[in-house]
């Protein structure tokens, strides 16, 4: 065919192209409404553990996912730097997904790097977006940079709330019916509580047997005249109290009902990004893992620890903020560990892979059924060829 020729009939088949691409547009805008409409996906509901009597869960800490393809990485070798953005963050979301097959995944902020990211909606659809095509349960809370594009921290827990999958909240709802809707009382958003519930058929299979705690631990603020990091607020670990509380309460019956099973509370695990101010005494302290750098916590201490302590139920803590320490430390008998950076436009160390946790729950095993958890496991996979697994430690047992 001559070339002549050639340029009108494509120029034509791209006319034809556009005018159908704008019908089938406009008709399913106008005619076909009901198809347009995104219904949030739900997982299966309540969370519980599996019939081989375990709950994995999977942390992600500090995506700092950008805009995609363009999003440089930081803080990679120099043969590494060429090929590498945002998609290899999304890649090792995907690849330790498959690895672990996990129950739950839980992101504990610094999902998305406001600066480096135009449209905050669209960094959140990307950065969650392996997670929202496992098909798994997931619940996020935020860091200090979610918010610094174009959504405010209410509109990045509204949104997140309702990505497919997703079981995170914005905040716990009042009690007081005549106020309706979401506690006003509380500070930040995206505070809430998960509960999971024992293996299916067991006895304890509708009870709850562990308790999963977010916590919005702020961005910045100024207190008494200098710049510090945020804080968990009073509000916040009086709601905790209330809940850990009540939740005592609640299933003394239905433990005591199930003969031969501890009236204690069930274990409990807290989520959440910034470290708490007494993380830096750790630094001398046996842990397993790294501390490479200074804990960036807040100056203020709003006693977080005193109130876990007081809780009882409170057996572990995950946080993120700071990339390249990855370590777990005992603080008055509660375990405060750290994810470890994941996502590869947050700053980190050349040659020092990213990295994940995972944390692992498993049920006692009774005469004829699955009982309440027994141990809990923890330890992380390096973003390398083989998804290394190291740092393999119990956090609790049933003593
Ligand atoms: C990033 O992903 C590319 C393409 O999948 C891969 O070739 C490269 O090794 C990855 N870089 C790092 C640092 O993981
Ligand atoms: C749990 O609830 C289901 C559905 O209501 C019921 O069939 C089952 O017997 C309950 N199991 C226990 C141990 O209470």
């Amino acid at each position: 065919m001559d070339s002549e020729n050639w340029r009108p009939s494509l120029l034509y088949l791209a006319f034809l192209l556009a005018i159908l691409h704008l019908t089938q547009n406009f008709l399913s805008h106008f005619f076909l409404g009901n198809e347009t409409v995104r219904i949030k996906k739900n997982p299966n509901l309540p969370l519980r553990f599996s019939s081989d009597g375990t709950f994995k869960i999977l942390q992600v800490a500090d995506m700092h996912f950008g805009s995609g393809s363009l999003t440089r990485c930081r803080d990679v070798l120099p043969s590494e730097f060429e090929f590498c953005s945002d998609l290899n963050t999304t890649r090792f979301l995907k690849r330790i997904i498959q690895a672990e097959n996990p129950d739950f995944i839980t992101f504990t902020g610094d999902n998305i790097f406001g600066s480096s990211a135009p449209d905050a909606a669209e960094s959140l659809f990307r950065a969650f977006g392996p997670v929202m095509e496992s098909g798994l349960p997931w619940a996020a809370v935020l860091g200090n940079h979610d918010q610094e594009s174009t959504m405010n921290r209410e509109e990045l827990m509204s949104l997140i709330s309702l990505m497919d999958y997703s079981v995170s909240q914005i905040n716990p709802s009042d009690d007081d019916p005549t106020k309706g809707g979401l506690m006003t009382k509380i500070d930040g958003f995206g505070n809430y509580d998960l509960r999971v519930y024992g293996a299916p058929g067991s006895m304890l299979a509708n009870s709850t047997v562990l308790n999963l705690f977010f916590l919005d631990s702020g961005d910045r603020a100024v207190y008494q005249g200098i710049r510090t990091y945020g804080w968990i607020k009073e509000s916040q670990l009086h709601w905790l109290r209330r809940v850990s509380q009540e939740f005592q309460g609640q299933n003394e019956d239905s433990l005591h009902s199930t003969d031969g099973i501890s009236t204690i509370k069930p274990p409990a695990l807290a989520f959440f990004h910034i470290p708490i101010p007494e993380i830096p005494q750790l630094f001398n302290k046996e842990i397993v893992g790294q501390f490479q750098e200074a804990v960036a916590c807040s100056r203020v201490n709003s006693g977080v620890l005193q109130t876990f302590v007081s809780m009882g139920d409170v057996k572990a803590v995950f946080i993120g903020h700071d990339h390249t320490n990855d370590f777990c430390g005992n603080l008055d008998g509660i375990w405060f560990c750290y994810g470890g950076g994941f996502g590869y436009h947050g700053y980190g160390k050349a040659g020092w892979p990213r990295r994940a946790r995972i944390i692992q729950a498993e049920l006692e095993k009774g005469k004829n059924s699955w009982m309440g958890v027994q141990r809990i496991l923890t330890w992380k996979r390096l973003d390398d060829e083989k998804l290394s697994k190291i740092d393999d430690q119990i956090l609790w047992q049933v003593s």
